[in-house]
């Protein structure tokens, strides 16, 4: 698993492995981990990711502790876990139910990937912040109302946070994971689908995992390792389904945790670059039923908290870093051919993947309440192969490599219920591009990507439209790294990075917004450089700058803040939960 000195080094899994040193290229792009050494003053730092605060109901909400623990040496570890019941508030449906991680820690640690599970399902991914000596804390808020079936019954509640401690890495994870229930007694019908039309924005009556079973050494995500491993679960879905989603989580590690990086394959041979990982910019996780293709995630590039270089993310963490967004997609369409009571193969695999993606899925479910047997029928589907474009240009190690990729799938489908015959269909159009410059002998590096994605779901009757959905995400990225000063493994890494991710969605459904629309631009730009001793950075700085915007129905959101050097250099923001007002300053 050693890494080239070649950029990225990745250090959040198997990342205390030293790296070669045996080649002459000098570029190297690095996620490292901070000696303790810079810090001065003596109480904890807190660390967040800008993200809009949870719009919580007026009323006091029921709590409860689902775990505490402290992650030391956990690696290839079983999960934490603790057996959960449903607490006796739950009598009543919940309108709000918020997951919250709280965790402290200090000393010095690599940034550490971890999951949450329930009954095997998969609330929160997510990655640890990077302590300092005198140590740090963070919490994470998730809206989890969507898993709301989950919480009505007893189950294994797990965390899997696999990390190393020994006299270097001294960082031990202090946790709390609790969760809190919100009742509000105007949304007495919420969860339910009453009348005639099914709720297809309430949360799903069943949630089951695509996922690994307890009881596992590691997380319970599939290890992906390479483009032709695809990793599968059989399920078998109840027979009166008439709503069906995959939400699919997934991360990106060692070889591809900078995927978006990484060259394509002629110029590492050319070059005679071992241990640099390849196979271009271009990825994707598919989704496959029974070996064909229902769907395709373009994702998001987060950073984790040690990527490129660690002093961009403190005490501003990147985006999606604490709560990495999932992806869903929407299988009702086919629906028909998975009634029968019969297992399917749910099979995840990763187009030009290194090792490794942590994937998983959740399979939502929704049920007709008066019937036991719903019948469907696919009318058509349109998953059409495609290949990524490549034009490389490059003379020894400089060069510009630009890649682009469009994928279209789309399918129909009937499903008669008891509350009709609803005819569903679900499209997504993905666009990828990625222009990737070496220069200076390939001392600097620059990525500018764009990923756009369009998914269309829209179910009607003869008579009506039952539920229409669009989502629009655009995730602009801009990465500039150039080394310096190369004595071994000691040298200097400037870096500059813009990442956004943007999205726009109308009439709702998607969970946390209800029905409506809304938009979010979230853009951060940072500067850093720091000279890096082996895998630690020994000095250096890292500033950054973030503008969140949120407009929706329910309200809106603007943050605008910025740090340097641990320190918070100004911080503006407007937070409103009334329709139609402006929080834009
Ligand atoms: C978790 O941390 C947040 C922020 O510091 C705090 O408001 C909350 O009370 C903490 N929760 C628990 C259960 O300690
Ligand atoms: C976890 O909860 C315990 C008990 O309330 C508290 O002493 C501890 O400080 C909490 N730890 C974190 C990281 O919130
Ligand atoms: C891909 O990964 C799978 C699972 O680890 C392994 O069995 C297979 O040999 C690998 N294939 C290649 C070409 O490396
Ligand atoms: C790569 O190795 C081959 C065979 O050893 C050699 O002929 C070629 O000059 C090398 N190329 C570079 C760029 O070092
Ligand atoms: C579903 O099946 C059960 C057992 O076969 C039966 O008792 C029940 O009445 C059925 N319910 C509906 C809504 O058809
Ligand atoms: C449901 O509607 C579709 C499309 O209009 C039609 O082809 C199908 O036969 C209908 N199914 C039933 C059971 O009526
Ligand atoms: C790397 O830097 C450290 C201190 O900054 C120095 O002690 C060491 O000799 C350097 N290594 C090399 C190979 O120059
Ligand atoms: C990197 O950021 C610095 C500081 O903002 C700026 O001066 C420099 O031009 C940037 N370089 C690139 C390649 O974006
Ligand atoms: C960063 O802040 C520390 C104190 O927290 C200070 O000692 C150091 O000089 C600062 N570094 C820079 C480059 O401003």
């Amino acid at each position: 698993m050693a890494t080239s000195p070649l950029f990225l080094l990745p250090l959040l899994l198997l990342c205390l492995i030293p790296f070669s040193n045996s080649h002459s290229h000098k570029l190297k792009f690095t996620t490292s981990e901070l000696t303790s050494s810079s810090s001065s003053s003596t109480s904890p730092t807190t660390y967040f990711e800008v993200t809009r605060p949870i719009p919580v109901p007026r009323t006091q909400p029921c709590s409860l502790l689902l775990l505490q623990h402290d992650f030391a040496y956990t690696y290839s570890q079983p999960p934490a876990t603790s057996s959960y019941t449903p607490p006796s508030c739950l009598t009543r449906t919940p309108s709000l139910i918020v997951l919250e991680w709280n965790a402290t820690c200090k000393g010095r640690q690599f940034d550490r990937i971890f999951g949450v599970w329930l009954g095997e399902v998969e609330l929160l991914r997510s990655c640890t912040a990077e302590p300092r000596a005198t140590g740090i804390a963070w919490t994470v808020q998730k809206d989890v109302t969507r898993y709301s079936s989950l919480f009505s019954q007893s189950s294994t509640f797990a965390v899997y946070l696999g990390n190393i401690v020994d006299s270097t890495y001294t960082g031990v994870y202090h946790v709390n994971v609790s969760v809190y229930f919100y009742f509000e007694s105007n949304k007495q019908n919420q969860g339910k689908g009453q009348g005639h039309v099914p709720a297809f924005d309430s949360p799903a009556d069943l949630i089951l995992p695509i996922s690994r079973s307890l009881p596992l050494n590691d997380g319970l995500w599939f290890l992906i390792q390479n483009s032709t491993d695809i990793q599968s679960k059989e399920v078998t879905i109840p027979k009166n389904t008439y709503r069906a989603v995959v939400e699919v989580y997934l991360s990106y590690h060692a070889d591809d945790e900078f995927w978006y990086t990484n060259p394509p394959n002629d110029y590492i041979s050319k070059n005679n670059l071992t241990g640099l990982p390849g196979n271009g910019a271009f990825r994707e996780v598919i989704l496959t039923i029974d070996a064909n293709v229902v769907g395709a995630v373009w994702p998001f590039t987060v950073i984790y908290t040690g990527g490129v270089n660690p002093l961009l993310w403190r005490p501003i963490t990147g985006i999606g870093s604490f709560n990495l967004p999932s992806y869903d997609i929407e299988i009702t369409p086919f629906l028909g051919n998975l009634l029968d009571g019969k297992p399917r193969t749910y099979g995840f695999g990763v187009t030009n993947g290194l090792d490794v993606w942590f994937v998983d899925a959740n399979l939502h479910l929704w049920l007709d309440q008066k019937s036991n047997m719903t019948t469907g029928n696919l009318i058509n589907y349109d998953a059409p192969d495609f290949v990524p474009n490549t034009v490389s240009i490059f003379r020894d190690l400089d060069g510009t490599f630009t890649t682009n990729a469009d994928r279209h799938i789309s399918a129909s489908g009937w499903v008669e219920s008891s509350y009709g015959n609803i005819t569903s269909h679900f499209s997504q159009d993905l666009h990828f591009l990625n222009f990737m410059e070496f220069n200076d002998n390939g001392n600097t590096q620059q990525v500018k990507q764009t990923i756009d994605a369009t998914y269309n779901t829209y179910a009607e009757t003869p008579h009506t439209v039952v539920y229409t959905e669009q989502l629009q995400q655009n995730f602009p990225l801009f990465l500039y790294t150039g080394v310096a000063d190369v004595v071994g493994d000691n040298y200097s890494l400037v870096s500059n990075v813009s990442l956004g991710f943007n999205e726009k969605w109308i009439n709702g459904g998607k969970p946390g917004f209800g029905f409506g629309s809304g938009s979010l631009t979230n853009l951060q730009n940072a500067q850093g450089e720091m000279k890096v001793q082996d895998n630690l950075v020994t000095s250096g700085i890292g500033s950054t700058q973030q503008v969140y915007k949120y407009d929706g129905t329910d309200g809106c959101y603007f943050r605008q803040v910025s740090s340097s050097n641990y320190t918070i250099l100004s911080d503006k923001s407007k937070d409103s939960s009334t329709a139609g007002e402006s929080c834009e300053t």
